[in-house]
């Protein structure tokens, strides 16, 4: 029976349950042809978390998606208090178990959008990160996400986003066929929704962000698709 790629939902979840509870990379799929990606190249994505943040000791840090929380984990010294919510029960069972140190460095269950909806002290944060999850939102979900940020979390100047899949570069990624358009817009995919750099930045201007985008160095085995983006709060004079 053919299947229709369309209908499937990927779920993190579920395919970190089928993950050993220690495949930190499995369960996020921060892996190439199924081999972990190398500490080397995991330490390139914290340097260039931490360079787009220009940390500062007292910054406290929301993380949307933050998965397992075994990327998070190293921005702990960078930080003095770290949140981090991800939709997935599981992989914020493995980020408690492994990586939470309470009391300033947590991790929750809960949808990006519901925690931005619902955080009691949004004024206490004063950095945002989201790394190779901005994908899974829609259009008109990242913008209110933005939006929740400029409104509610007044403190947060700038922004974080990682790993997001470049629609221009897509030809380079899926060798084997030619995707259709409806496959890179669909959200619910494992790749989730493909953006270039003008349609991501025409998004964060709505919410009120300007957008200055950078790429990994060459030798980061993600870089021939991906960048990343760092969101400023656009200037009202
Ligand atoms: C590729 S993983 C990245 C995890 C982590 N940021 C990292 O880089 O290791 C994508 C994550 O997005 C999370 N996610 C997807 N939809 C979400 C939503 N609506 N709210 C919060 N997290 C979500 C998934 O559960 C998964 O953990």
């Amino acid at each position: 029976m053919m299947t229709s790629k369309k209908n499937i939902h990927f779920s993190y979840d579920e395919h970190a349950r089928k993950c050993a509870p220690d495949d930190f990379s499995g369960q996020t799929r921060r892996t190439v042809q199924g081999v972990p990606v190398p500490a080397e190249q995991i330490q390139m994505i914290v340097d260039a978390i931490k360079l787009g943040l220009d940390f500062d000791e007292d910054d406290a840090l929301v993380e949307l998606a933050c998965g397992n929380g075994s990327l998070s984990q190293f921005l702990f010294l960078s930080c003095k208090k770290y949140q981090g919510v991800d939709v997935s029960e599981y992989l914020i069972s493995i980020a408690k178990k492994n990586f939470e140190l309470l009391p300033n460095y947590r991790f929750q269950e809960c949808g990006a959008i519901e925690y931005l909806q619902n955080e009691k002290e949004p004024q206490k944060f004063t950095k945002l990160l989201c790394y190779a999850g901005i994908q899974y939102f829609k259009d008109d979900e990242l913008v209110s996400m933005l939006s929740l940020v400029t409104e509610k979390f007044i403190n947060i100047k700038t922004i974080f986003i990682g790993s997001i899949p470049d629609k221009s570069r897509a030809e380079q990624f899926y060798k084997d066929h030619t995707p259709t358009s409806e496959e890179l817009s669909d959200s619910n995919t494992a790749l989730g929704v493909w953006r270039n750099q003008q349609e991501f930045e025409s998004l964060a201007n709505m919410a009120g962000w300007t957008a200055k985008f950078s790429n990994m160095p060459t030798s980061f085995y993600a870089s021939y698709y991906r960048y990343d983006v760092v969101l400023s709060r656009v200037n009202l004079r």
